[in-house]
């Protein structure tokens, strides 16, 4: 692997299986990028924490579903690093670091933090929940990655690491390369329900270790528009969460499906089966990728040791020079 090639870091949260809206909205960006990027691609378990301190061992299972719904995806473990946050510790030494460089008023102001203190009710939020943006200003840097890409919500914690990185550069030496973030062409999936956003904890989600028949079945509850009660009634392809994914999952039907929408030539039902057969399809490849991983639990364990190991070693290179330029270095040559 040359060392100018451009290297890339982004991962999840192990907080249960990803869906398609985790597929459209960055999965798919990654598998793109992993033949021209050196791709890390992190599970964060130490962020998991912020909202499951009090059960971590909900996290220890989701860190082996995370890797194998990655696996399964298409994220190739001969080109793209996979690796456990927590097992890196030098992330959290530089995270240590970085909180110097961090104001309060900032912290506070992050949307995304706002929104996430809101979803789960915090009125008094622990140090490790709002501070969770610097530890990922960590995650992102501790390989000094050059992009990030990430669904639409995490633009404020990468706006947040590129001013940190600036800090540190300015303050002690350029040791980082300042990250750039990478929205997905289509940034948003909505749920089956109608709801702006596909979520697993607002049960509207499909998600890739989904069977056939639980794909048919979700898609058969997708709300269409509400306004169409005969097949023949002209629809509203606008307003359906239905067309919403044959724009995504269906490109090749997706022209026709609006035209006969519009027209009532096409029937709600026939227009979910269509779509269901189309998603089945996509997902198949990723069926037999989980059945070859499911058949070899040690694969997947050996790909993220030997991942979590490069990681590593990536960490220390990067503290080493972090120690240089900020002289913490106290026992290298002579003098303390
Ligand atoms: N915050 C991300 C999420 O909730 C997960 C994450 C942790 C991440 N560290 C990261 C994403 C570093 C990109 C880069 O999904
Ligand atoms: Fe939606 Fe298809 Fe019904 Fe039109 S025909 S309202 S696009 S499900």
């Amino acid at each position: 692997m040359s060392s100018d090639e451009k290297r890339i870091l982004t991962g999840d949260r192990p907080t249960g299986k990803l869906h398609l809206g985790h597929y459209v909205g960055s999965l798919q960006n990654r598998i793109d990028l992993q033949d021209e990027y050196d791709t890390f691609i992190i599970i964060a378990d130490v962020q998991a924490l912020t909202t499951n301190f009090d059960n971590p061992s909900k996290i220890r299972k989701d860190v082996k579903q995370v890797a194998l719904d990655y696996l399964a995806a298409g994220i190739d473990p001969d080109k793209a690093t996979i690796f456990v946050q927590s097992l890196v510790p030098e992330i959290a030494e530089l995270t240590i670091f970085y909180s110097m460089l961090v104001t309060m008023n900032q912290l506070e102001r992050n949307p995304t933090i706002k929104a996430e203190a809101d979803q789960y009710d915090y009125k008094d939020m622990t140090y490790g929940f709002i501070g969770y943006p610097v530890s990922q200003a960590a995650d992102i840097t501790f390989c000094r990655a050059n992009l990030v890409p990430v669904g639409e919500d995490q633009l404020p914690h990468i706006e947040q690491t590129r001013k940190i990185v600036r800090k540190f550069n300015n303050l002690y030496g350029e040791v980082f390369p300042v990250p750039e973030p990478k929205i997905s062409d289509f940034p948003r999936l909505m749920g089956l329900d109608g709801k702006a956003k596909m979520s697993k904890s607002l049960n509207n989600a499909i998600f890739l270790a989904d069977s056939e028949e639980e794909v048919k079945s979700k898609v058969m509850t997708a709300v269409t528009d509400p306004g169409r009660i005969r097949a023949t009634d002209p629809g509203n392809p606008d307003i359906c969460t239905v067309f919403h994914y044959h724009d995504a999952f269906n490109t090749e039907e997706v022209d026709e499906v609006e035209t006969n929408c519009r027209q009532g030539t096409i029937g709600c039902v026939d227009c979910k089966g269509k779509l269901a057969k189309k998603i089945n399809k996509f997902l198949d490849p990723m069926r037999e990728r989980r059945e070859k991983y499911l058949d070899k639990p040690e694969l997947i364990r050996e790909i993220l040791l030997s991942g979590t190991e490069k990681a590593k070693s990536e960490g220390e290179e990067t503290m080493k020079k972090v120690r240089e330029v900020m002289k913490i270095d106290y026992f290298k040559g002579k003098s303390i």
